[in-house]
């Protein structure tokens, strides 16, 4: 999936992989965190372990994070060089603006990786595990909302990556489709 923007004229690929995103030598990685940024479960937790405890002093320095926003912090002992904390949105069945929400997780990592010239990204499925938002409806969401900001946010390569193996034939899919 190639898009482009002019004028700058910042062509972005697009990709599905299946694998662990701590394992990633991008610019940036995204975490799927919560509000209080202080760790927690699934890819949290596998972050939180790789980088190492001085990512925790770190993100303690952040007071937190609204659902729908993002922030920054190094990546200390991972092979990235960002982690881009997101807070995504608790699933209650759709009538309560999660798509809106999750959408804003998206726009606004690629807003920080703009601002930290981060030209490769790495997103896990933000909200689809604990958080229980379906995987489908979020990845529709996640594509759309890369497909329309990473161009502008001269972003040259996104990684979609899935932890499992209906997550990744999700996006592939949709990526393949256009
Ligand atoms: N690499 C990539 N993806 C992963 C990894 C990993 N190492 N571990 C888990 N995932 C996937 C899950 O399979 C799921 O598809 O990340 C996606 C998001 O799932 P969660 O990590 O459960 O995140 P989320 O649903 O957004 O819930 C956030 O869970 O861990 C806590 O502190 C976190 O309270 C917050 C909540």
């Amino acid at each position: 999936m190639i898009l482009q923007h002019s004028p700058a004229v910042v062509v972005t690929q697009l990709e599905a992989i299946q694998g662990d995103i701590t394992c990633l030598a991008v610019d940036a990685i995204v975490n799927a965190a919560n509000q209080s940024l202080m760790g927690g479960g699934g890819v949290d937790g596998a972050i939180h372990r790789a980088a190492g405890l001085e990512l925790l002093a770190a993100c303690s320095k952040l007071k937190g994070c609204a659902t729908g926003d993002a922030k920054a912090t190094p990546a200390f002992r991972l092979p990235a060089k960002w982690v881009f904390h997101a807070v995504g949105p608790v699933w209650r069945g759709g009538a309560g603006g999660e798509d809106e929400l999750l959408a804003g997780c998206y726009r606004r990592c690629l807003e920080l990786a703009r601002e930290h010239h981060a030209k490769a990204i790495a997103f896990p499925a933000i909200s689809t595990g604990i958080y229980g938002f379906p995987s489908e409806r979020a990845a529709r969401i996640a594509v759309a909302t890369v497909r329309e900001h990473a161009p502008g946010a001269e972003v040259e390569l996104v990684k979609f990556v899935c932890f499992d193996g209906q997550t990744y034939s999700i996006y592939q899919r949709l990526l393949q489709a256009g």
